[in-house]
């Protein structure tokens, strides 16, 4: 008897992004980075003394070089090696972005070297028989873009529209999924909302208006898409929580989690769920919500970022994602920052124990994608947090290590597709 409940089909990968591993890149965020990381490294023990490993991660916190992504882990030249690691892990997919300000970096000039280093990219991923996912816009944009006002513009579409046509021209032939949008949720109310990303707003009109400009972002990415190419499949990458309430049957908790389950995500897939070929899910977290939208975690076990770590919380999730959707659904991204590989494991055992449940219960789960196949730069956070399945050793000529909860999933990947 087949006891495999993972399709043969099933794709097994991992997620980068630009920004955060190539090196080099010149964007919204390195212009902030270097204007606010001596700030960061004076305020660190402010906002990160509560972290339980804080005497651990200190040195590094403190010090305005981890706030500059800079190098990255120099994976612009580096990527065939990385590649090649993919192999060994048994991986047979790369989740990448295409990094928007290299390959305009002045409006409207295409630099083609760039053009030319992601079609080298996207054929050496292919002849080692790793599927491209293509992620289309991870955050960054070219400076230029964002001194015009960036996504808060609705007249600025324009220009992500016309830099989606120059993918669509480029690749679209040559690949089968793309990634539109990662994250929009994060991106709207950590930068406009919250004040914690660039460009440091506080305002409940902007982070409406960046919401809505993305949305209609993604519409109009996906009908140049698919007109280039209808095979094409097409989705964004949402960032998905597992919202339960503290107290079940507290009318208060119920009606917070309600909420937030609207607002936080379903609001932006519902608008678009008629130009999505699948759902992305990047799951990272479950939240307890208890009172008037109070968020009340259990405090053990946390990783290093003092998340709360509750891997299981996929299964309930995925039910719910099917159920309003019924589209193919694909883990875009999953992991934890896990500095000493101490939780990675079980974390990773967890989800595929998750993931057998959903599939043995009807929904249909494409893809899973680890975050991240490297360690890397982790926005404001900057290098300290370790979320790679391989280790890269910055100070000694970026040595990359394969950490052993890593080949316990090439193993385990193994076993469960024979
Ligand atoms: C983002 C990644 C990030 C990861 C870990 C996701 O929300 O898409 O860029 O590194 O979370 O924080």
């Amino acid at each position: 008897m087949d006891k495999r409940v993972f399709p043969r089909d099933f794709m097994w990968g991992a997620s980068t992004a630009s920004h955060q591993v190539e090196g080099g890149t010149v964007n919204q965020w390195t212009v902030w980075e270097l204007a606010h990381a001596k700030q960061l490294a004076k305020t660190a023990e402010d906002r990160l003394g509560w972290l339980p490993r804080w005497n651990k991660i200190k040195n590094q916190a403190t010090d305005p070089e981890n706030y500059i992504s800079g190098k990255g882990v120099e994976h612009f030249s580096r990527y065939k090696e990385d590649f090649d690691i993919a192999k060994k892990l048994n991986l047979d997919s790369l989740r990448f972005s295409i990094e928007w300000s290299r390959i305009e970096p002045t409006k409207g000039e295409w630099d083609e070297e760039a053009v030319t280093h992601y079609r080298q990219y996207i054929a050496e991923l292919q002849k080692r028989n790793l599927e491209p996912i293509l992620n289309i816009w991870h955050w960054t944009s070219p400076t230029w873009f964002e001194e015009i006002g960036g996504f808060k513009k609705r007249t600025n579409v324009k220009y992500f529209q016309r830099f989606v046509e120059k993918i669509a021209k480029e690749f679209a032939q040559d690949i089968t999924y793309v990634i539109t949008i990662n994250e929009p949720n994060v991106f709207a109310s950590f930068g406009y909302l919250t004040g914690r990303w660039p460009p440091q707003e506080k305002s409940v009109l902007s982070s409406s208006r960046v919401i809505w400009n993305l949305v209609i972002a993604h519409r109009r990415a996906y009908k140049i898409l698919k007109t280039s190419n209808p095979k094409l499949q097409i989705g964004i990458a949402s960032q998905l929580a597992n919202i339960q309430a503290k107290r079940p049957r507290n009318v208060f908790d119920e009606i917070s989690v309600e909420a937030m389950r609207y607002v936080w995500n379903w609001w932006f897939l519902n608008r678009i769920k008629h130009s999505s070929d699948f759902i992305g899910c990047n799951y990272y977290f479950s939240d307890y919500y208890t009172n008037v939208f109070k968020r009340e975690n259990p405090k053990i076990p946390v990783s290093d970022l003092g998340w709360y770590m509750e891997p299981e919380g996929l299964y309930p999730l995925l039910l719910r994602v099917w159920a309003h959707y019924k589209k193919p659904i694909f883990i875009t991204e999953n992991g934890l920052a896990d500095s000493e590989d101490k939780y990675r494991r079980w974390w990773l055992e967890e989800t595929i124990i998750a993931m057998e449940r959903a599939i043995s219960e009807g929904v249909d789960l494409r893809g899973y994608f680890h975050w991240s196949l490297l360690d890397n730069f982790e926005w404001k956070h900057g290098w300290w947090p370790k979320f790679g399945l391989v280790e890269i050793d910055r100070e000694n000529d970026m040595k990359r290590t394969i950490r052993p909860s890593a080949l316990w999933l090439a193993a385990h990947i193994k076993e469960l597709m024979k």
